[in-house]
């Protein structure tokens, strides 16, 4: 059942919120209509500073947020590295001063909204499960992202199992993520089926470990997935992301509402 929320106070629809995709190369955010899924306007994006200190990524935030001022109430925001109770663990694609922070209070302070934290990948499998490729789907489910690292959100009858970070799996002297994400494509230049066999081994691992009933491959690379999806061989019923790279966006706005 699709979310409907009312403010009691205004009688107005309550059903749009933001999500704000942080990412290690971009940051992302729009405001969510709930009940579908969709963008409820533009979606704004940022480069993530290069020094992404959490005060200069609060900075940016507070940008995405001016963008969107009609909409008030709680904020989504992904992270893309393990967040526990609003606390940040490893996250090597950040800067190292946000491990160890209370992000959600430090975030909920410096925004003055509340501010409801999850794993990017996490997200993006909340989305898909309620809106795209693993709709309605049961059983044990694997969203990835494919990016600057590779994140994984595994479902079990729809209910998330957060921070699985197999991107960090151990493969050919370095780790899955460093050896197969898009930015590892695009440092050595790899073609589509060189890639796709780099895929093939990441998730021949993924599978024998998880046994999953669906594999959703997503990442801003999925638009591309007739280049390398139909090459990667898995045994594992494997789709891209339909969410493609909203999918985090939509996943956190979202849990403003669990
Ligand atoms: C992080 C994950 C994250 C993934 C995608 C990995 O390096 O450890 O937490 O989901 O990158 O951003």
């Amino acid at each position: 059942m699709s979310p409907q929320f009312t403010s009691k106070a205004t009688g107005a629809r309550d059903d749009v919120r933001i999500g704000i995709d942080f990412g290690g190369t971009g940051i992302k955010g729009a405001a969510v209509d709930l009940a579908t899924g969709e963008l409820a306007g533009p979606k704004r994006r940022l480069d993530t500073p290069r020094v992404s200190t959490p005060d200069a990524v609060l900075a940016v935030f507070r940008e995405v947020l001016e963008f969107n001022p009609r909409v008030d109430g709680p904020v989504g925001i992904t992270v893309p590295g393990i967040v526990a109770d609003g606390v940040i663990g490893r996250a090597p694609n950040i800067h190292p001063d946000w491990v160890g922070l209370d992000a959600a209070a430090f975030l909920t302070e410096g925004l003055q909204r509340e501010v409801s934290l999850i794993n990017d990948a996490d997200a993006a499998a909340l989305a898909e499960h309620r809106y795209g490729a693993a709709a309605g789907r049961n059983g044990t489910v694997l969203v990835t992202t494919l990016g600057t690292g590779i994140g994984a959100g595994l479902l079990r009858d729809g209910v998330l199992v957060p921070n699985v970070e197999v991107g960090h799996i151990p493969m050919h002297g370095t780790e899955a993520e460093k050896w197969a994400s898009t930015s590892a494509r695009e440092l050595v230049n790899l073609s589509w089926t060189q890639w796709a066999e780099r895929l093939t081994e990441v998730y021949g691992l993924f599978e024998r470990i998880f046994t999953p009933d669906l594999i959703v491959v997503g990442g801003g690379v999925s638009k591309a997935h007739e280049k390398f999806l139909p090459h990667v061989e898995v045994t594992t019923e494997i789709v891209p992301a339909t969410l493609r790279n909203r999918a985090g966006i939509v996943g956190c706005a979202l849990l403003t509402t669990f």
